[in-house]
């Protein structure tokens, strides 16, 4: 099966925008393993319906998959899963199918190395989904120490590398830093959105030119 991992260098850094671009530009579906936070916001899964057109019926049937854990707390998952006595095993998660050969675009939580779960990370999850990752980093000052440490964390561990994702007011400096002291890819380069809507993330769709998972 086709797809990717939607990893990032933080939270808020625009791993929900970058999925909901590629769900846009591959006609794909989309799957949240684990949401937190629903006590203070609607959930990612519905901000991509939103913003990639996904209409319930026709073009949307199949293409949402529901989280495994969805949880209140705006928290990393294992706290927030404790808060609701709740346990997360890394075995709750398995790739879904999508319908046809449509590829499958997944969101983690936060950054790499989130606790998932007693004796994992996000990125142990990443290791048993087995998709490569699109590396989701702001453009601005602070994030070549943030996108390199999240870099090799990830060779560290052996696993594959689609590129990164560059959000944010153009930086042609960082951009070269991450590029070569990252031996890695930039697969886009996202300028600020105004509003943030699904025309605005159809327009940013061309931005990832031919690249495929
Ligand atoms: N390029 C952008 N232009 C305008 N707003 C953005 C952009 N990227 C992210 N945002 C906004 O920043 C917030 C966090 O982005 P989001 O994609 O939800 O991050 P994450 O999924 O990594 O937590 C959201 O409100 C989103 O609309
Ligand atoms: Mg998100």
């Amino acid at each position: 099966m086709s797809g990717v991992f939607i990893s990032g260098t933080d939270t808020g850094v625009g791993k929900t925008l970058v999925a909901a671009c590629l769900v846009r530009a591959w006609a794909a579906a989309y799957w949240k393993p684990v949401q937190t936070g629903l006590a203070e916001e609607e959930g990612d899964s519905r901000v991509v319906a939103r913003l990639a057109g996904l209409a319930a019926g026709e073009s949307g049937a199949g293409r949402l998959f529901a989280p495994v854990h969805e949880l209140a707390a705006p928290l990393a998952p294992e706290p927030a899963a404790a808060a609701e006595g709740r346990v997360i095993r890394l075995a709750d998660f398995v790739l879904p199918k999508p319908p046809g050969s449509r590829p499958l675009v997944v969101e983690g939580a936060g950054g790499l190395l989130v606790p998932l779960c007693e004796g994992a990370m996000i990125i142990d999850l990443i290791a048993r989904l087995g998709l490569p990752v699109v590396l989701v980093a702001r453009s601005t000052l602070g994030t070549l120490n943030h996108t390199l440490l999240s870099l090799e964390a990830l060779r560290a561990r052996r696993l594959p590398v689609a590129g990164v994702v560059l959000n944010g007011p153009a930086n042609p400096g960082n951009r070269a830093t991450i590029e070569r002291l990252g031996q890695v890819r930039i697969l886009a380069e996202l300028p600020p959105l105004n509003p943030v809507d699904a025309a605005g993330v159809a327009g940013l769709a061309t931005a990832f030119g031919e690249f495929r998972p």
